[in-house]
């Protein structure tokens, strides 16, 4: 995997994480680059009555990988689809890579989408082209590749999330577990500088799902692109979390580093935490 960065077309050289740990980076910022790749700040959100997100803030650095977690119906896809600019914030401002979104245009926002893809929980791939189509797409729409590059790209993606032996099937012949590896290497293939990833192993046994993680983890160690990983699988988070947001009746604790979040002694957390330990973790690699 130590190749992988050669794997994508028109990228820049990637900051290596440990570079943005240290403090400022003067660099990075100079050249129009914010050490802050995500921020949220005091952000509130509601639908009708009720209040969803309460006055939410954190920051997500260049390079790192936060996971968001909490119980089903906390927030947690919301906080994504308001850093994808599906959903507006109805107070507070979020910012990405240093600009402002809050009051983004959708035109603005298709220009977020570019450099922030999200994996959807569903894999939300096009079911009417094959999965080699599916990962070609967004190489397609990158000038300067020709039908060559394109293939030769799209296998290596393939191989790299180890969907190499489906590239000719249609997505609703696959497993959930391998649309949504799909999902990621067609996430991948449009080069983002950051990666979301809404749920990526529910609805999938507990082999599958760490095989996701798996893949998950050696594209983090791989790539060092920002990502936040919403889950709620604690085997997960623990595997690749740099930071932790912790989100309950609408508030949210963030926390640096998972030895933080495990010696947290809030009884709901650690209610949460022992829930997931009910459940063996899995040493096997696929
Ligand atoms: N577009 C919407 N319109 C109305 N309510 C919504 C909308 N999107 C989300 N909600 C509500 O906001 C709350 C949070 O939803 P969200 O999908 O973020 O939960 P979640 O933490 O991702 O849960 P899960 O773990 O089940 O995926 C829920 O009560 C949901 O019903
Ligand atoms: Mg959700």
């Amino acid at each position: 995997m130590s190749d992988i960065d050669d794997l994508l077309p028109g990228a820049p050289p990637l900051p290596r994480a440990d570079r943005f740990n240290g403090g400022a980076s003067p660099n990075a910022i100079a050249n129009g680059h914010s050490e802050n790749f995500f921020e949220f700040r005091g952000v509130n959100k509601g639908f009708d009555d009720r209040l969803v997100l309460h006055d939410v803030s954190f920051v997500v650095k260049r390079g790192q990988t936060c996971v968001i977690m909490g119980r089903s119906g906390v927030g947690k896809s919301v906080t994504l689809k308001l850093l994808m600019g599906f959903l507006k914030p109805d107070s507070g401002r979020i910012f990405i890579d240093g600009e402002d979104v809050t009051n983004f245009t959708e035109a603005q926002f298709e220009k977020i989408r570019l450099k922030v893809t999200m994996v959807f929980q569903s894999g939300a791939l096009f079911d009417s082209l094959t999965v080699r189509e599916n990962i070609a797409f967004p190489l397609e729409q990158q000038p300067g590749l020709g039908a060559a590059d394109i293939d030769a790209y799209v296998e290596k993606y393939a191989h790299s999330l180890e969907v190499d032996h489906v590239l000719d099937k249609l997505p609703g012949e696959l497993s959930t577990g391998l649309r949504r590896a799909v999902a990621i290497a067609r996430a991948l293939a449009q080069s983002p500088e950051a990666i979301l990833y809404d749920e990526p192993t529910t609805m999938v046994d507990p082999i599958m799902a760490d095989h996701t993680g798996n893949l998950i983890l050696r594209l983090k160690e791989a790539l060092h692109r920002t990502s936040i990983v919403v889950t709620h699988d604690t085997h997960l988070a623990k595997k690749l979390a740099d930071k932790i947001v912790f989100l309950q009746e609408g508030k949210a604790t963030v926390f640096e580093s998972w030895a933080d979040f495990e010696n947290s002694t809030d009884p709901f957390l650690h209610n949460f935490r022992m829930q997931d330990e009910l459940i063996p973790a899995l040493d096997v690699t696929l």
